[in-house]
């Protein structure tokens, strides 16, 4: 279990769908499979990366917050393959146009993904609430207890208590330092602002008119 965090803009998505490109995913997400393009922005890194692998995983997934619609529809379009096997078992039963972001994402993570997989994921938070968090983190523990492996772009303080997780922490500069949990940026600063909101607004709306 690996976690990328680094303030905005630091290159963490550039490195996900760089690693995804370079494991055979679509860039714009899905699995092996998967091969819509709405619009080609990724960079040409993923195609000067060489990955390593110490067991080939047996299946895999990409996912980009933003582009999980994108990702749904091509779902709904492989599964009216008559000729194919149905596909939204795999998703959970139901479409997840017909589910709300956080459902139809949490829905992929305990029905699509399994053991001996790899996933790359960037900032999965955006859809999901504290309690659907703490889901996907028990969801993650079990996967990599199974054999699976994670990447994981994320901002959210909550995700980074993976049990083992190894914590990457991009500076602004570009370095790289491998940091504990309580060492991480986003932990840092939301441990700090709930211990005391009123000083975080102060010094935002008061030192800096
Ligand atoms: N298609 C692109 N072409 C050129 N530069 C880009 C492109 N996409 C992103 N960048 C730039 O590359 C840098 C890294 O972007 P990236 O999206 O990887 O950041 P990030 O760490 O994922 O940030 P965030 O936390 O906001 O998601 C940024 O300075 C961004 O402006
Ligand atoms: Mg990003």
């Amino acid at each position: 279990m690996t976690f990328l965090v680094g303030d905005n803009g630091t290159g963490k998505s550039t490195l996900i769908e760089a690693l995804a490109v370079a494991a055979g995913f679509n860039a714009e997400g899905g699995s092996q499979s998967f091969r819509f393009a709405t619009r080609a922005t990724q960079s040409s890194l993923g195609d000067h990366l060489a990955l390593r692998w110490g067991r080939k995983p047996r299946t895999g997934f990409s996912l980009r917050a933003e582009s999980f619609y994108n990702v749904a529809t091509e779902i709904e379009r492989l599964d009216a393959d008559p000729d194919s096997p149905p596909l939204l078992p795999a998703y959970g039963g139901v479409s997840p146009h017909e589910r709300s972001h956080g459902e139809s994402f949490l829905d992929l993570v305990i029905h699509r993904f399994g053991p001996h997989g790899l996933y790359l994921l960037d900032e999965p938070e955006a859809a999901l609430s504290v309690r659907g968090c703490l889901a996907l983190v028990r969801r993650i523990g079990e996967l990599v207890e199974q054999g699976s492996q994670f990447v994981v772009a994320t901002h959210s303080p909550i995700l980074l208590a993976v049990p083992n997780a190894r914590i990457l922490q991009i500076d602004v500069d570009g370095t790289i330092e491998q940091v504990g949990y309580d060492g991480a940026e986003p932990v840092i600063l939301t441990r700090g602002f709930l211990a005391d909101p009123a000083r975080f607004l102060h010094h935002l709306f008061i030192d800096n008119p």
